[in-house]
């Protein structure tokens, strides 16, 4: 098996993004699975696909990861926190450390993903008139964006990635 996409998502946004990753992959020897069903199925080259948790991956992809040996392995995931790439290299040197030293890391692709309507109802219920508010209107606005995410653009860039991806790891 060339490739392996095995992703975790709660709301669909990081499965999105790795069905598109699978399908820029070439060729035939892939798969995709769900973290959820993953039972160990080999390959060179593993895609791994996390959602945002407090600033790391789930603890499911954290466990996937940490029993990688000898793979050569690409990242991609989704945050609610918009492209800001200084945040998603802090998320992605996170999630990378759960890799055993002895696979290849080969780079990572981060993306902004919509975020569930209790988010923007909670940060309305913190605007009362203080200083506070500007930033609160700030997070509120970032949820706006959000909501549009992921696009066919950031389908598209996680396309591209992966085809980089997978010329690369036959160099
Ligand atoms: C419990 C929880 C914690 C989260 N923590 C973060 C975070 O630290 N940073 C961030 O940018 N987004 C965070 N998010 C937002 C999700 O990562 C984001 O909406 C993601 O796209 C969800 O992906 P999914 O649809 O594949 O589950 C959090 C969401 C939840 C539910």
């Amino acid at each position: 098996m060339d490739a392996m996409v095995v992703y975790s998502s709660h709301t669909g946004n990081t499965r999105k993004i790795a069905n598109a990753i699978f399908a820029a992959i070439p060729g035939d020897s892939k798969d995709i699975q769900n973290v959820t069903e993953y039972r160990g199925k080999d390959a060179d080259l593993f895609f791994v696909g996390f959602w945002t948790d407090k600033g790391d991956c789930d603890s499911a992809v954290a466990a996937l990861l940490s029993g990688l040996h000898g793979k050569k392995v690409a990242l991609f995931g989704t945050c609610g926190m918009g492209t800001d790439d200084v945040y998603y290299d802090q998320i992605a040197a996170r999630v990378r450390k759960w890799l055993p030293s002895d696979n290849v890391y080969l780079g990572s692709f981060l993306c902004q993903g919509k975020m569930p309507m209790q988010v923007r109802n909670r940060y309305e219920s913190m605007l009362d008139g203080s200083d506070r508010d500007l930033h609160i209107r700030l997070m509120i606005r970032n949820f706006d964006e959000a909501m549009l995410h992921p696009d066919r653009k950031d389908e598209q860039e996680a396309a591209r990635f992966a085809r980089e991806i997978f010329a690369a790891k036959s160099e």
